[in-house]
């Protein structure tokens, strides 16, 4: 089974083609970095117009790649929530219309289930259970994932996301948006311990997260050394974003631990933007071996907002529940419990 996914849940316009579930034929992403960068952060109305003016030629570059025209789809997927509803809105109508024109089932996908899923996009993924942490610029929550389409959440965070609080140090850092790159790359030249941010565990059985916190604590700091030439000759701003980066990776590593401690779990798998982070994937790797479990990870072009973990978990929702009806609206919350309602 040949399926297209496609999300435009956020800022980048993507599809994807997986055969089977198992073999990505083309994976295809429009960023709109350099429409949001001058305005820091994504502009929703900005994001649907270029979601409008993107999305028939990421679609039609996607079916290149793949050396297949429109009729040798097998079904549509599309991201149908958690997300911007205006951005939603343009993936889901888009697929409503191929799904209609091409008489090819309609598939609804969750963007957070997808993230878990993308694992599965390379060739070596766990076997069932496992922990999954996904960690992106919306979202930072841990679950038990027991089988496709069985997911326990296990705790997420209370306020801020850990993508979003690595995007606004680097906007009051003057990093420049994303931020996650930008501050992973200063950190390189960075003391991790130059400063000592706090760390959010609430308890030491909690598996929430809170980041809102540490971003005013890194703010209040900030303001504290511009006005100051003396810590500002002692501490560099690579020195800052590095001690930030080490405090937001300490508290994943540590609840990851928990979570799979806990679960009895010998695989851990790190999914979403954030994954991309190189010193949390070592840091994880590093305290998961102590206790003989095992980290996985996907490449960076499957850990961002991407086509192919739609297509292959539409393909797995396919397989459980069929297609999804026409009249299935965008949902700009869309809880992972859910799925196991429908
Ligand atoms: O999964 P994603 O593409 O979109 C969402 O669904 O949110 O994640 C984007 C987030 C941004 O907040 C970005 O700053 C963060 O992932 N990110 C990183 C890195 N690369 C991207 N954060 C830390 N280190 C990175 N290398
Ligand atoms: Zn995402």
């Amino acid at each position: 089974m040949i399926v297209l996914g496609i999300d435009t849940s956020c800022d980048d316009t993507s599809a994807g083609i997986v055969a089977d579930g198992i073999k990505t034929l083309a994976n295809v992403i429009h960023s709109q970095v350099a429409v949001h960068h001058p305005h820091g952060g994504v502009v929703p109305e900005l994001a649907s117009r270029e979601h409008v003016r993107n999305i028939v030629p990421v679609v039609d570059e996607a079916l290149k790649h793949a050396g297949l025209g429109m009729t040798d789809l097998d079904g549509i997927a599309v991201t149908v929530g958690p997300g911007l509803v205006g951005a939603l809105l343009v993936g889901l109508y888009h697929a409503k219309g191929l799904s209609y024109v091409l008489g090819k089932p309609l598939i609804a996908v969750n963007h957070l289930e997808a993230h878990i899923l993308s694992i599965f996009l390379e060739s070596e993924h766990p076997p069932f259970p496992f922990v999954a942490l996904t960690v992106s610029g919306g979202h930072t929550s841990l679950y038990y994932v027991e089988d496709f389409g069985r997911y326990t959440l296990l705790g997420q965070t209370l306020d801020d996301a850990a993508g979003e609080a690595f995007d606004k140090v680097a906007k009051i850092s003057g990093m420049g948006y994303p931020g996650g790159v930008a501050i992973e790359k200063a950190s390189r030249n960075g003391r991790h311990d130059g400063v000592k941010f706090p760390r959010a565990y609430m308890s030491k059985t909690s598996l929430d997260f809170s980041f809102s916190g540490l971003k005013t604590a890194v703010s209040l700091f900030l303001k504290k050394w511009r006005d100051d030439p003396v810590l500002s000759a002692e501490i560099s701003l690579n020195d800052i974003v590095a001690s930030f980066q080490e405090a937001v990776v300490d508290v994943l590593v540590a609840k990851v631990m928990v979570a799979a401690k806990r679960m009895g779990v010998a695989s851990v798998v790190l999914a979403g933007g954030v994954a991309c982070n190189n010193h949390l994937r070592k840091n994880l790797v590093e305290a998961a071996g102590i206790d003989g479990m095992r980290v996985y990870y996907p490449r960076p072009a499957y850990c961002t907002d991407n086509g192919a973990m739609i297509a292959l978990t539409g393909y797995h929702r396919f397989v459980r529940d069929g297609a999804t009806h026409m009249a299935v609206d965008v949902r700009a919350r869309y809880p992972i419990q859910d799925l196991m309602l429908e």
